[in-house]
């Protein structure tokens, strides 16, 4: 279990523009200003929200996060971002490795391990996500899948910085969550896994994603391993945001 404050990000993938971004931030200001959650909270919107969002997100003590990055430092990489550019539009941490880019876009361990070296060159701290298929799961092969993942994606990374988000490929967006003691075995996995390959690798947080929501959060976060939630949808409405980050 980590000592540190629990963490709740939001991902809004490809949803929202910037002025409802902002009416987003507006409205959740209002629900800040009633309680604030005692936790961590990161934003995920698109790109092209980054810089534009980038002032409300620091007053309200919301860290912003970019959704992906390009492996290459610059050059001739249409429609790629690049670490520099995502830290020059304001954000600090960067999503590597979603479900939706390894099965959407055939984004692989070795691409993705890349992509995490790229973001620690660059100074941007990355949320590594791993996860299974519902087969996998079904199998048997979840942890072997997992802790896979995690070999060949964190070969060569020295650490600083890093956030893990366990993601069952089965749950994100399904409205079907993973059990809290299947996620909390999950993550005591990652946790172990983590411990060996790094000095201090067991203060490594651990996010748990998949279909979390205001209903669920709190059995979620209640999990002596899961050290904050990783939210899509629930993610898209101040409210339910707000009373995730407060469960
Ligand atoms: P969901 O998405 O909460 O909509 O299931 C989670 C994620 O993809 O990060």
């Amino acid at each position: 279990m980590n000592e540190s404050p629990q963490i709740v990000a939001g991902n809004w993938k490809m949803n929202l523009t910037l002025s409802q971004g902002r009416e987003f931030l507006r409205r959740f200001k209002e629900f800040m200003g009633q309680s604030r959650p005692p936790r961590q909270l990161l934003l995920a919107p698109n790109f092209t929200l980054l810089a534009g969002l980038a002032e409300a997100c620091g007053e309200l003590g919301i860290g912003l996060v970019a959704q992906n990055c390009a492996p290459q430092e610059s050059g001739a990489y249409t429609g790629e971002t690049s670490v520099a550019m995502i830290r020059d539009a304001g954000a600090g941490w960067v999503i590597v490795g979603h479900s939706e880019r390894r099965h959407l876009f055939n984004e692989d361990d070795e691409l993705l391990r890349l992509k995490l070296q790229a973001a620690a060159a660059g100074g941007l701290r990355p949320i590594f996500c791993v996860g299974e298929t519902l087969e996998q799961r079904q199998s048997g092969k979840a942890a072997a899948v997992v802790l896979g993942q995690l070999e060949t994606g964190l070969e060569g990374f020295a650490g600083a910085g890093l956030m893990i988000a366990y993601e069952p490929v089965w749950a994100i967006g399904t409205g079907q969550t993973a059990v809290p003691e299947d996620a909390r075995q999950m993550h005591l996995e990652i946790r172990r896994f983590l411990a060996r390959r790094f000095a201090g690798g067991g203060l490594i947080p651990i996010l748990y994603g998949g279909s979390a929501k205001p209903q669920n959060a709190a059995a979620l976060l209640a999990q002596p391993e899961v050290d904050g939630l990783l939210v899509g949808g629930a993610s898209l409405d101040p409210e339910s945001f707000w009373r995730i980050a407060r469960a």
